[in-house]
């Protein structure tokens, strides 16, 4: 990407963000427009699948086998984007309870039904059945019941309706990423927990999107000062760019002890080198071991 290319994304990127603040544009890229395409549909299928497959990786790495630990508890979900799959899965598994809260209102409604009744198809039968208690599949519309909460237009930062000491288990994947404000995050989070509750998050830090795939630099989004990010990024839920350190700290202020902290996905020494002058100044002060993280799992217990 050369210096042109760069600033012409950078105004495209203001020019959305700007359009992005007037909530009734939302409204109409998902609903009016259209909803999802085939293609975001299938890629937030995949996401659910891959936090799926997290969440049982999470659990074992804290010592718990899935199946076991799920039964009887209560689990709330942060950002389950398109579909509650997670949910009826962890229920299929005999949790008690499942919520969900989601900053803004992204269920895939045109294909949900669709959607749905393929993933029952791929369920076990005796999975199967549990799940066709709660998912109500109507010919054009999918709603749940029982034991199944959906909060959006929720941020996990502004949560105070939800139960104080409630929570098994606070999970999400790919999302804390977008929380804008990380203190208030991991406050609320602590708030929510039962004692000896979990926390089990998959970060994503790497760039997003099409400045990642323009620029082919997985810390591109750190060039830039505060200013201009937020001009290009504030309503749209784009990347904190906070660094693995900061949620380690975050944690630890809250009264969260971090059982499990692990890298996924390293960047080279040699690469970090390279595009480290590239960088906002307040970006060149992080560690190597702080930059390389392309994502990384923590696993929190409230104390
Ligand atoms: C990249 S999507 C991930 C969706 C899903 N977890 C997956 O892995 O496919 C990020 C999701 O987090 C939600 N989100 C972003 N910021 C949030 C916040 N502060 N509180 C709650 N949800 C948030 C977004 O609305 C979106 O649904």
């Amino acid at each position: 990407m050369n210096s042109f290319e760069e600033l012409r994304l950078i105004a495209v990127e203001i020019a959305k963000n700007t359009l992005f603040a007037i909530p009734l544009l939302r409204v109409l890229r998902y609903r009016l427009l259209g909803s999802r395409s085939a293609t975001e549909a299938d890629s937030a299928s995949r996401g659910n699948a891959a936090a799926y497959v997290a969440l049982c990786e999470g659990l074992l790495m804290a010592g718990h086998e899935p199946r076991e630990w799920l039964v009887s508890r209560r689990v709330l979900e942060i950002g389950p984007g398109a579909w509650l799959d997670l949910g009826l899965r962890v229920l299929a598994l005999g949790a008690a309870e499942y919520w969900a809260i989601d900053r803004f209102a992204d269920l895939a409604k045109r294909a949900a039904v669709e959607h749905y009744q393929q993933f029952l198809a791929e369920m076990p039968i005796s999975q199967r059945e549990k799940c066709e208690e709660v998912l109500v599949l109507g010919d054009s519309s999918v709603s749940f019941r029982g034991p199944i909460r959906y909060w959006p237009n929720t941020p996990i930062e502004a949560c105070e309706s939800l139960p104080r000491d409630y929570f098994d288990l606070i999970y999400s994947h790919a999302v804390l990423e977008h929380a804008f404000n990380l203190d208030q995050t991991f406050a609320a989070m602590s708030r929510l927990l039962r004692v000896g509750g979990l926390a089990i998050h998959i970060v994503d830090v790497s760039t997003h999107g099409q400045l990642a795939q323009m620029s082919g630099d997985s810390l591109a989004m750190l060039r830039y000062p505060d200013w201009l990010w937020h001009l290009m990024s504030s309503n749209r839920g784009y990347p904190n760019r906070k660094r693995p350190s900061e949620y380690l700290a975050m944690a630890q202020k809250h009264g969260l002890s971090v059982l499990v902290y692990k890298p996924r996905g390293v960047l080279d020494k040699a690469f970090v080198a390279k595009v480290k002058p590239r960088l906002n100044e307040r970006f060149r002060q992080y560690s190597d071991e702080d930059l390389q993280p392309l994502s990384f799992v923590l696993i929190c217990q409230k104390g």
